[in-house]
């Protein structure tokens, strides 16, 4: 692609994040799940204007996530079907937070670029938390926007890390338990207990503690886990939650944190880098080298010893450490 092309492609990245939005909005992926079908035929299943929407089905066709077939009609291709809901990999839901709630935060960036602040809080007038307290259908799409990841993660962490040498383990943010899940199936005997905020752990068929990080966790455990937490936050509030942890744990206890290990040269990781400006535009958070990740975790008592990596593709890897 000369430079021309590739940077008015880029520019028009905006438009490609709509378009998948609105199909996953749409349900237009599970609808061309048995086949393909025209815009018309779509249209009135799905509830939207034909003419409207046919220009969005080549919109897709345009970049491959969808098939242009004969007699005007639409299919899906391999990348299609993952818009679906609830198949092997689905991303549907990740495009739902990106379309809705990320998209309106990132009208913040330019401001926060020039006067600091996190964009999603000039955009709405409060954290990514506070807001999603306030309006449960959007946290429930965060929550399942984050399921698919963290179910790729937690195949790859269990299969990389040994947890059979723990009896108790807290999984600190768990949100929904997914990890947590994956962490009994691999090894039934080791009891996990799931800590998140009230409105996340309601619902949770597992073990489960509501509360605040920054207050206090179940205290005891042999582990501590943080999956794609510490990420969530600031320097100043990464070592508080740490903090809070390390008054918990006893002191031969373990901490296992989750986390993508930023590269030395974006273009070495380019999915973590854009992590880390998704952590900059929602939270004022950060995605960080290993190093850094050493110094947050000696500033709340902590020993880096290791940081191991998980299998290909899943992005995380496991930096245990141990009290001071
Ligand atoms: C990025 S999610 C990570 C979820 C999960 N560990 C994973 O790997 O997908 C961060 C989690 O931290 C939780 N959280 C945010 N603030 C919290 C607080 N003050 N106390 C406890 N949990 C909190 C959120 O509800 C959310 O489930």
């Amino acid at each position: 692609m000369t430079p021309d092309a590739r940077l008015a492609r880029l520019t028009d990245g905006y438009v490609v994040t709509q378009l998948l939005w609105v199909v996953a909005e749409l349900h237009v992926a599970d609808e061309l799940a048995d086949g393909p079908r025209t815009a018309e035929e779509l249209a009135g299943k799905v509830g939207a204007d034909a003419g409207n929407l046919r220009r969005v089905l080549r919109g897709l066709a345009a970049e491959e996530v969808l098939e242009e077939l004969p007699g005007g009609r639409f299919g899906l291709t391999a990348t299609g079907e993952l818009l679906r809901e609830g198949v092997e990999g689905s991303q549907r839901g990740a495009v739902l937070a990106r379309g809705g709630l990320y998209y309106a935060a990132e009208a913040g960036l330019l401001d926060a670029v020039r006067d600091g602040g996190v964009p999603f809080e000039r955009v709405h007038g409060r954290t990514l938390f506070e807001y999603l307290d306030a309006h449960p259908v959007e946290s429930a799409r965060f929550q399942g926007s984050m399921a698919v990841r963290a179910a790729r993660e937690a195949a790859a962490v269990v299969e990389a890390y040994d947890f059979r040498r723990f009896r108790t383990l807290v999984d600190v943010g768990g949100g929904t338990g997914v990890l947590s899940r994956e962490i009994v199936r691999a090894v039934p005997q080791l009891s996990v207990t799931l800590f998140d905020r009230p409105e996340v752990v309601r619902e949770a068929q597992l073990p489960a503690v509501a509360g605040d990080f920054f207050a206090e966790v179940p205290a005891g455990a042999d582990a501590y886990v943080l999956s794609r937490v510490i990420h969530d936050w600031s320097d100043d509030d990464a070592v508080a939650i740490l903090r809070t942890v390390r008054r918990a744990m006893p002191d031969e206890g373990t901490l296992l944190l989750v986390e993508a290990v930023l590269p030395e040269h974006a273009a070495d990781d380019p999915a973590a880098v854009r992590m880390d400006v998704h952590m900059l535009t929602l939270l004022g958070g950060q995605e960080r080298t290993a190093e850094e990740f050493a110094a947050l975790l000696a500033a709340a008592g902590f020993r880096l010893h290791r940081v191991l990596p998980t299998g290909p593709g899943s992005g995380v890897n496991v930096l245990v450490a141990r009290p001071e």
